[in-house]
C-alpha cells in the first residue's frame, strides 16, 4: 500500500524523505511525490514509476527546506499518474497533503464542494482531504481545528499528513480506522513521520504509534497527540529494537533471499529466552498476564491471511496435539462477515507479520466485541495488532521487507509450538515425558534449518525445471499440508506461475485428471506419520506420467527411486517438520521467479501490508 515519509527538524527535509521512501519501496507503488517548505512557499515534485524518475526530477529542478511530507503511491482512485501521484496541493497553494487508504464518502464530499466552485486537479478522493480543510480554515482561521474536522468528516480506514505554510513549523497527522498506520520517530531537536517503522529506523528507535482515531500535531521537539474529538492524549514511546542494518540488502542481490537466510538467526532469536532446556521448560511471558485461567476457554479461532494462515494452519496441528482444545483456522476477511460464533469461553488468535492488515484487525476487533480472549503473534513491534490484543508474542523476525513472506512464517511457526506447549502444560494435557521431549526437539532447530540452505546450488537446478512452465500442483498431508499451501503461494506471488496446492489425499477425488507430462507435481514427503500415505500418492503421480520434484528426508532411498527430482531437508522430528520442509520451497520460489527475470521483491499488483479491504 501506499508509504508516506514526513519531516521537521535541521536537516534537508528532502534528502530524509527521499531515503525513507527508498526504503519503503517494498511495499509497492506506482508514483511518487515529495513537497518541501522552501523559503516559505510549498514547493511540489512528483511523477509516474519508481522513485529514480522523482530523484532525477529533483536533480533539475532541486528544492530544499527542513520540513516536508512524501509518498509512495498505489493506485485506488485514478490512473498511476504525475496527475495523480501525491502530495495534493488545494486551491490557495499553501495546503498540501499525502495520504494512505481509501475515503469512502469522497463522491458525496467532491460532490458538494464541486457545487461550491472547488475545481479538482486529479482523479483521487485523497483531494477532498485539502480542499475541505482549507473550507474549513478559511471559516475559522483555525488550522488545527480545520484538520481536525476534516478528519472527522472522512468516512473509512486511512492514514493523512498534511503541511502548511500557514503553520511552517508544524505537521498535523491523523490516523482514522485501522488502515493505514502512522508512526512518529523521536530524535534531538528533529522529528519524523512514517507508514512504517524502516523508513525512519536509521535515525531513531524511539516510536510513538498512533491509534485510530488519533491526531498529532509534530513539532521539531516532540508531538501533542489527540482523540478526534480534542481530548489530549497521553503518549507512549516504544523503543524499537531492530537494528537499522537489518533493514538493508547487503550482500544479498534481493531482500527475499536475504530474508531465508536469516531465518536460522530467527529461529534462535524466536528461542531464546522462552525455552529453558536444563528445566525442559517454556515461558512466554508476554502471554502471562492476558489470562488468569485457561481452562474456562473450550475452543480457540485463528485467525489471519496469506502466508499468516498457513501458520496458523501448522499451529491448529500443534496446540490440538499439545493442548488438546479444538482449534480453528479462519481466514480474516472471512471470519470477519461471517456473524461468527465467538464468546467469552473462545481464544481468538491473529497472526500478522505488519500487524497493520486491516482484515486481521478488523476480525479481531469484531471478536473483542464478542467477548473473545484476544492475543496475536505478531512481527512489528507496537503495530495495532499487537496493541489491540490482550496478550501479544512477538515473533523477533526482524523487519521483513521481501513482499513474499519468508522469516515472518517461520517465526510464528516456532512461536506456535511454544504456545501449544504452554498451553498444554497450564491446561495438564501434556506428560512430563512429552514436554521434555517437545522441548528438546527444539534444541537442534536453528542448525536443521541452517543445513537446508545447502540445498541451493540443488533447487536452482530444479528451479531450471520449472522456468518454463504454467502450471503446478503442491502437494502434502498433516502437517505438511500448510507447507504445500506455502510454497504454491511463494510460486505463485513472485514467479506468476499458476500453483495449486491440495492436500494430497484430495487428488483421487478431482485433481488427478490433471497430471500429465506437463505438470509438475511437487510433493512433500518427509518422513512423517503421514510418510506412508504421501509415498502412495506420489506413486499415483508417477504412475500417470507427473514430473515429480520431492523434498524427502535425507538417505531416504526409496524416494530418490520415484522421484524425477528430489531435495533434501534433515531428519526433523515431525511436529517440527514444517520449519524445515518450507524452507527448500522459499528456495525453489526465489530461484524460479529470478530465471524468469521477475521483480523478486516487489512483486507485480502487490503490497507488503494490505491496509484496505
Ligand atoms: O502482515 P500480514 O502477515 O498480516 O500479511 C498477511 C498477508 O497479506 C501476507 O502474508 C501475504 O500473503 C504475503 N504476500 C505472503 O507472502
Amino acid at each position: 500500500m501506499c508509504g508516506i515519509v514526513g519531516y521537521i527538524g535541521p536537516r534537508d527535509a528532502t534528502a530524509v524523505i527521499l531515503e525513507g521512501l527508498t526504503r519503503l519501496e517494498y511495499r509497492g507503488y506506482d508514483s511518487a511525490g515529495i513537497a518541501v517548505l522552501d523559503e516559505g512557499q510549498i514547493e511540489i515534485r512528483r511523477d509516474s514509476g519508481k522513485l529514480e524518475r522523482l530523484k532525477s526530477l529533483i536533480q533539475q529542478c532541486p528544492l530544499h527546506g527542513n520540513i516536508g511530507i512524501g509518498h509512495t503511491r498505489w493506485a485506488t482512485h485514478g490512473q498511476p499518474s504525475a496527475r495523480n501521484a501525491h502530495p495534493h496541493l488545494g486551491s490557495t497553494g499553501t495546503i498540501t497533503v499525502v495520504h494512505n487508504g481509501i475515503i469512502e464518502n469522497q463522491l458525496t464530499i467532491k460532490e458538494e464542494l464541486s457545487r461550491e466552485g472547488i475545481r479538482f486537479n486529479s482523479d483521487t478522493d485523497t483531494e477532498v482531504i485539502v480542499h475541505l480543510v482549507e473550507k474549513e480554515f478559511r471559516q475559522s482561521g483555525d488550522l488545527a481545528e480545520a484538520f481536525r474536522k476534516t478528519i472527522l468528516r472522512l468516512k473509512g480506514s486511512h492514514a493523512v499528513v498534511m503541511l502548511s505554510s500557514e503553520e511552517p513549523e508544524t505537521l498535523y497527522t491523523a490516523r482514522i480506522g485501522h488502515g493505514g498506520g502512522i508512526v512518529l520517530g523521536k530524535g534531538e531537536g528533529e522529528m519524523f513521520i512514517a507508514s512504517d517503522i524502516p523508513a525512519i529506523l536509521s535515525h531513531t528507535s524511539d516510536m510513538i504509534f498512533l491509534e485510530p482515531g488519533q491526531i498529532a500535531v509534530v513539532g521539531k521537539t516532540g508531538a501533542e497527540l489527540y482523540t478526534l474529538s480534542g481530548k489530549i492524549v497521553e503518549e507512549r514511546v516504544h523503543h524499537v529494537a531492530w537494528e537499522a542494518g537489518s533493514a538493508e540488502k547487503g550482500e544479498y542481490q534481493h531482500f527475499m533471499l536475504k530474508e531465508i537466510y536469516e531465518q536460522p538467526q530467527v529461529a534462535v532469536d524466536t528461542l531464546s529466552g522462552r525455552v529453558d532446556f536444563s528445566s525442559t521448560t517454556v515461558h512466554l511471558s508476554d502471554l502471562d498476564q492476558s489470562v488468569e485461567n485457561l481452562d474456562r476457554y473450550n475452543r480457540m479461532v485463528i485467525t489471519a491471511c496469506g502466508t499468516a494462515s498457513h501458520a496458523g494452519m501448522v499451529g491448529k496441528v500443534l496446540i490440538e496435539n499439545f493442548a488438546r482444545i479444538p482449534v480453528e483456522v479462519d481466514i480474516a476477511s472471512e471470519f470477519r462477515y461471517r456473524d461468527p460464533i465467538v464468546d467469552g469461553n473462545t481464544i481468538v488468535l491473529a497472526i500478522s507479520q505488519s500487524g497493520e492488515t486491516a482484515d486481521t484487525l478488523a476480525a479481531m476487533a469484531e471478536a473483542k466485541q464478542r467477548g473473545a480472549l484476544i492475543w496475536s503473534i505478531v512481527n512489528v513491534v507496537g503495530s495495532q495488532a499487537m496493541r489491540s490484543a490482550h496478550g501479544s508474542l512477538s515473533m523477533r523476525a526482524g523487519p521483513e521487507i521481501g513482499v513474499a513472506s519468508t522469516k515472518a512464517y517461520l517465526a510464528p511457526l516456532l512461536d506456535l509450538y511454544l504456545l501449544g506447549l504452554w498451553m498444554g502444560k497450564q491446561r495438564g494435557t501434556l506428560s512430563e515425558e512429552k514436554m521434555k521431549s517437545a522441548v528438546l526437539a527444539l534444541r537442534n532447530i536453528p542448525e536443521l534449518v541452517a543445513s537446508c540452505l545447502y540445498q541451493e546450488s540443488n533447487i536452482r537446478k530444479v528451479a531450471k525445471r520449472l522456468e518454463q512452465v504454467s502450471h503446478c500442483l503442491y502437494l502434502g498431508r498433516g502437517i505438511n499440508m500448510p507447507t504445500a499451501y506455502e510454497g504454491a503461494l511463494k510460486l505463485k506471488e513472485i514467479s506468476y506461475i499458476h500453483a495449486e496446492a491440495y492436500p494430497a489425499g484430495e487428488m483421487k477425488h478431482g485433481p488427478i485428471a490433471l497430471i500429465d507430462k506437463d505438470m509438475p507435481v511437487i510433493a512433500l514427503v518427509p518422513r512423517d506419520p503421514w510418510y506412508e500415505k504421501m509415498l502412495n500418492q506420489v506413486q499415483q503421480v508417477r504412475a500417470r506420467g507427473g514430473y515429480l520434484i520431492v523434498v524427502a528426508t535425507e538417505g531416504d532411498d526409496q524416494i530418490a527411486d520415484i522421484a524425477d527430482e528430489v531435495i533434501w531437508v534433515p531428519e526433523t522430528p515431525w511436529r517440527l517438520s514444517p520449519v524445515t520442509t518450507v524452507v527448500p520451497l522459499q528456495l525453489l520460489a526465489y530461484h524460479t521467479a529470478v530465471l524468469r527475470g521477475a521483480d523478486v521483491d516487489q512483486p507485480r499488483n502487490l503490497a507488503k501490508s494490505v491496509t484496505v479491504e
